[in-house]
């Protein structure tokens, strides 16, 4: 099989793969947080399994970019800052900072499903960035509007989710192990900021790198997030008779 072959086959796998689990997750909760549950299987530490859900998406993005022709052209090194600026956090920072509930566990199987997207997608993009995008690889797209816009965007999101994932870590007290109502910044508008922050960053990623690719992040990213921000909104409203009226779910004013 060529390059080419492969990388418009994994594609178009993510993108159907996205449909397919949007309408999974609008069926059935993930079991994990507010929704784990017995009857999924085994586990393991929570800490660990963050790590290896998210090393995939560092490692892969950071061995098909290097691979590239143009990994050292500046648009894709600035696109690559972004990316792995998040991932690193995510995969070597954030598990060491969430404060876990004693006897929660990551399911195996929600790692088996989500290892191989998080390979695809860090495959897909690292590849597109510094081998396939012309466009990228010349200085012009610097000021390119779409470039432009795109880096704000991702860097309001950026900035949103990192708040919205402080708060939320900060509800805990040491020793704590409940659920109370978050509030102050993005939870003004909506339960999830922190989801409305991450698809605001990989939009922008998508629109600054102009690419199917970032348009297939996207969509994996909503499919996960947009089912879970609605459920995550139901079950504080049934937990707690005080919750604020005029939030939702994961858009302000919208959804
Ligand atoms: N790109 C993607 O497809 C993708 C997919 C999933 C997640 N993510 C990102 O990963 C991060 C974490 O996601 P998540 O689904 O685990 O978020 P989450 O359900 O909001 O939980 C985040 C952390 O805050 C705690 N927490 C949540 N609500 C709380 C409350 N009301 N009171 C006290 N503690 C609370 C959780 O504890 P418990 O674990 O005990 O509930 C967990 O440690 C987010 O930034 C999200 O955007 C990205």
């Amino acid at each position: 099989m060529t390059d080419d072959l492969l990388f418009n086959q994994v594609l178009i796998g993510v993108f159907i793969a996205a449909v397919l689990v949007t309408v999974i997750l609008l069926l059935i909760d993930a079991p994990y947080g507010k929704h784990d549950r017995d009857g999924w299987g085994p586990g393991i530490n929570v800490r660990l399994g963050w790590f290896l859900l998210e090393l995939p998406s560092f490692a892969f993005f950071l061995w098909f970019y290097l691979s590239g022709d143009f990994r050292f052209a500046l648009v894709p090194m600035i696109l690559f800052l972004m990316y792995e600026i998040h991932y690193f956090h995510r995969t070597f920072i954030y598990p060491l900072q969430i404060r876990v509930k004693p006897g929660a566990k990551e399911k195996i199987l929600l790692l088996a499903m989500g290892i191989p997207f998080n390979a695809a997608n860090g495959y897909l993009n690292g590849s597109y960035i510094s081998t396939y995008a012309d466009h990228l690889h010349t200085i012009a797209w610097l000021t390119d509007p779409r470039f432009i816009i795109g880096v704000l965007v991702f860097f309001a999101g950026f900035a949103l989710n990192k708040q919205s994932d402080a708060i939320l870590k900060n509800l805990r007290k040491p020793g704590e192990t409940g659920y109370k109502i978050p509030y102050g910044g993005g939870f003004k508008f909506v339960s999830c900021p922190n989801y409305t922050g991450e698809l605001l960053q990989w939009t922008g990623f998508a629109i600054a790198s102009w690419s199917l690719a970032g348009l297939a992040f996207v969509a994996f990213t909503a499919a996960n997030l947009v089912p879970r921000a609605l459920s995550s909104h139901r079950w504080y409203k049934e937990k707690f008779a005080d919750y604020p009226t005029n939030r939702k779910a994961v858009i302000p004013y919208i959804i």
